[in-house]
Parts: structure tokens; C-alpha cells; sequence
């Protein structure tokens, strides 16, 4: 009996462990697995910032696409940029060669992906069969036996579903066919895609709305002072080039150029009087001139989205050793943005002439920024700048200038 129970106690231990070990492993599975699904969680995430961090060429698109493929093990994917009509639509395809061409096939794909926008829902299929009954579509065998999912791009604003697409995804490996899981990964991941891409759009709309208005304000100065039509726009062209000459990065190239446009933006408040007098001007008078960037300051404050344009601005009179206005401002306390700027503002107030003084040549001028280099001008634009010319050229100005000479006062615009 003693040996009974003994062989019993060894059992029930046995047995025990054997427990604990399938339990083990059961928790290694489930862990393994939540793992894999935060993995897929911190990749859906990581598209999505990567996304919004950019612009929206087509080619992001495609990257969003590999994404959303990798996501499910999926062989094939299309996505269908679309307003409301799916038969006006771009098509996206992926990277790699296994891709959908065949007309029929996509013409089939496109007939489901249009069910998908019009329930706005995700449709899952184990296969075709399943789907070519249920909306009566004629499939070409290839399909048939595909499992699929559907997935619509669409952001609902209160009620209203705003329409990217639809994303469509597909896989003939029956071992691998689309669980329900995989439903639900790219049912998340079409929501946060969408959301970014309308953000993008969004985005991009407001900047064009807000660089309309730049130019508006622009071409209000130049209805005040016409003599410099065009100016801006010569001054943010030669600006944004000379940027990019630096191999300034695109914001900053974008902030440059609005700011060269709207560099003279306070003399809005300068009278006509003074701005239009063809004489020398007297101290007084060239004291209210200098106020503009002043009053620019005081135009564009609080407007928060332009602070990077404010600050180029505000610095386009200072000057490299010191001695200019509003503030005095010498080398490296001027940001390159702004250096550039006093150059290319400086630039074409020389060759296209102002009321008090007619226009250099182009040697002229050159010899002038040369000359002024390291002094009125930091060194490394002046030399930047001038190579550019050469390499560039001049733009053309505007034929109605016409200026008397009457002094000539530096090259302050
Ligand atoms: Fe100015």
C-alpha cells in the first residue's frame, strides 16, 4: 500500500508538472501572439506618422500600400484613389512585381471595392465564390479562388463621410487565407490612413489658402508703391534659389520665400508722399522709411504660423557688421535665411532701379555685393549669390519702370 501511494504521489506530481507545463506553454503562445499583435499595432502606427510627416505623392501611397500588405501576408493590394465616383479614379499598386494587371480582374475588384464604399464597411471574404454570389459579379477563375478583404478610406466629419478610396487586399494561399483578426488589424489601419491623408490635404489647403493671401497683401504694396511691382516676387524667386543653393531643407525654403514676399509689407504704413518722392529724402523722412520693418513686425504679430517668417523679415535691413536697422543686429545674430534675404532684396533694388536712382548694370551690381561683402552683407551668401547669377542669370523685370536719377543712397529698398 505504502508502494501504491507512493507510485500515486509520483503520478499526481508528474501529472502536476505536466499541467504547469502545458500551461507554460500556453502562456508562452499567448505571449508570443500579443507580441506579434503589438508589433502590428506599433507598425500601423509607425505608417501613419510616417505619413503625416510628408507630403502626398503617389509614391507614399505605394509605401502605404506595402504596408497594409505586410500587415496580413498579403500577395496582392490596390488602393483606389477616388472622390465619391470609383469610375474616376486613381489607381495605386505596389511595389513589388506580384501586382494586379489584368483588366477583367480589376474591373471585378473594382465593382466589389465600389459595394465596400457604398456600405462604407469592410468586407472579408474566405473567397470569391462567396463574393461573386452575394453581388452577382462575374469573376474570372483567377480570382475565384482568392480570399479577400476590402477596406473603405473614408472619414466620417459629424455624419458626413469625407471619401480617399478603398483599399483592396487579396491572397490565393489557402493556408493563409484572411481571418477575422486580419479584418479588424486593416479595418484600424484604413481609419488612421484615412484620418492622416485627409489631415495631409487639409494641410497642403491651407497653406495654398495662406500663401494666397501672402500674395495678395504683396500686391496690395505694390498698388501703393507701383514702382515696385514685381519686386517681391523677384526678391522671393532669387531668395528661395539662393536657399536652396545652401541646401536649406523645404520648410525653410518655403518660410524664406513667403517672407521675401512679404518683406516690405509695413510700408503699408509709410506715407505715399515719402514712398513716391523722387528727391533726396530728408532725415526725417528716411527715419519714417525705416519704421517699416517695424511695422511689418506689428502687421504679422500674433499670427503664430508666420513666426518663422516674422523673424527672416524683421531682419532684412540689419546688416552683417551691425550698423543696421531696427535693431542693430550683427553676423551670426542674423539667421542665414534673413542674410540671404538682405542680399537678394538688395540685389534687385540695384538692377531694377528706384525712383531716387536709376539701375545698375549687372557688373555694376555684382562689383557692389562684392564690394560690400563682409560689411553692409555676410561673405559666404554674397559669394553664393553672385556665382548664382552667373550660373542663372537675372529676371526679367517689369518694362514700366522708369526712374529718374535723383541720388543714390545705398541700396536700401
Ligand atoms: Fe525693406
Amino acid at each position: 500500500m505504502k508502494k501504491l501511494n507512493s507510485a500515486c504521489e509520483r503520478l499526481r506530481k508528474l501529472n502536476d508538472s505536466a499541467t504547469a507545463i502545458r500551461e507554460i506553454d500556453e502562456i508562452k503562445h499567448q505571449a508570443n501572439m500579443l507580441e506579434f499583435e503589438v508589433l502590428k499595432v506599433h507598425k500601423i502606427a509607425s505608417s501613419a506618422i510616417e505619413l503625416a510627416g510628408s507630403p502626398l505623392p503617389s509614391h507614399n501611397l505605394v509605401l502605404l500600400l506595402d504596408d497594409a500588405k505586410a500587415l496580413v501576408h498579403a500577395e496582392r493590394g490596390v488602393i483606389f484613389i477616388c472622390g465619391d465616383d470609383l469610375d474616376n479614379c486613381d489607381i495605386v499598386t505596389s511595389s513589388d512585381h506580384d501586382t494586379i494587371n489584368d483588366n477583367r480582374e480589376l474591373e471585378c475588384i473594382k465593382a466589389i471595392s465600389k459595394e465596400s464604399l457604398n456600405l462604407n464597411s469592410t468586407l472579408h471574404f474566405s473567397d470569391f465564390q462567396e463574393a461573386s454570389a452575394e453581388y452577382n459579379i462575374d469573376m474570372p477563375a483567377r480570382l475565384l479562388c482568392r480570399s479577400a478583404i476590402i477596406s473603405p478610406l473614408t472619414v466620417d466629419v459629424n455624419g458626413e463621410i469625407y471619401t480617399i478610396g478603398v483599399l483592396y487586399l487579396d491572397s490565393a494561399n489557402e493556408e493563409n487565407s484572411f481571418t477575422r483578426q486580419d479584418r479588424v488589424i486593416i479595418e484600424s489601419f484604413t481609419k488612421i490612413a484615412a484620418l492622416t491623408i485627409r489631415n495631409i490635404r487639409l494641410s497642403a489647403s491651407l497653406q495654398l489658402s495662406y500663401l494666397e493671401t501672402v500674395q495678395a497683401l504683396a500686391k496690395t504694396l505694390e498698388a501703393k508703391d507701383p514702382r515696385t511691382i514685381g519686386h517681391s516676387e523677384r526678391v522671393a524667386d532669387y531668395s528661395e534659389r539662393c536657399a536652396k543653393r545652401f541646401k536649406l531643407n523645404k520648410d525653410r525654403q518655403k518660410a524664406l520665400y513667403s517672407a521675401a514676399l512679404l518683406h516690405d509689407i509695413g510700408k503699408i504704413g509709410i506715407r505715399e508722399d515719402i514712398l513716391n518722392k523722387p528727391g533726396s529724402l530728408t532725415n526725417a523722412e528716411y527715419e519714417h522709411i525705416k519704421s517699416h520693418p517695424l511695422i511689418s513686425e506689428g502687421i504679422l504679430h500674433g499670427l503664430t504660423f508666420l513666426s518663422n517668417e516674422f523673424r527672416i523679415l524683421s531682419q532684412h535691413h540689419e546688416r552683417h557688421d551691425g550698423k543696421g536697422y531696427p535693431r542693430g543686429l550683427k553676423g551670426d545674430d542674423i539667421c542665414l535665411e534673413g542674410a540671404i534675404l538682405q542680399v537678394a532684396d538688395a540685389w534687385d533694388a540695384m538692377v531694377s532701379g528706384r525712383i531716387y536712382r536709376d539701375a545698375l548694370d549687372v557688373g555694376e551690381a555684382l562689383k557692389e555685393l562684392q564690394d560690400n561683402a563682409g560689411t553692409q552683407f555676410r561673405p559666404d551668401v554674397v559669394t553664393e549669390f553672385i556665382q548664382m547669377i552667373l550660373e542663372e542669370g537675372i529676371l526679367p523685370l517689369d518694362p514700366m519702370i522708369d526712374m529718374k536719377q535723383d541720388d543714390f543712397s545705398g541700396y536700401d529698398n
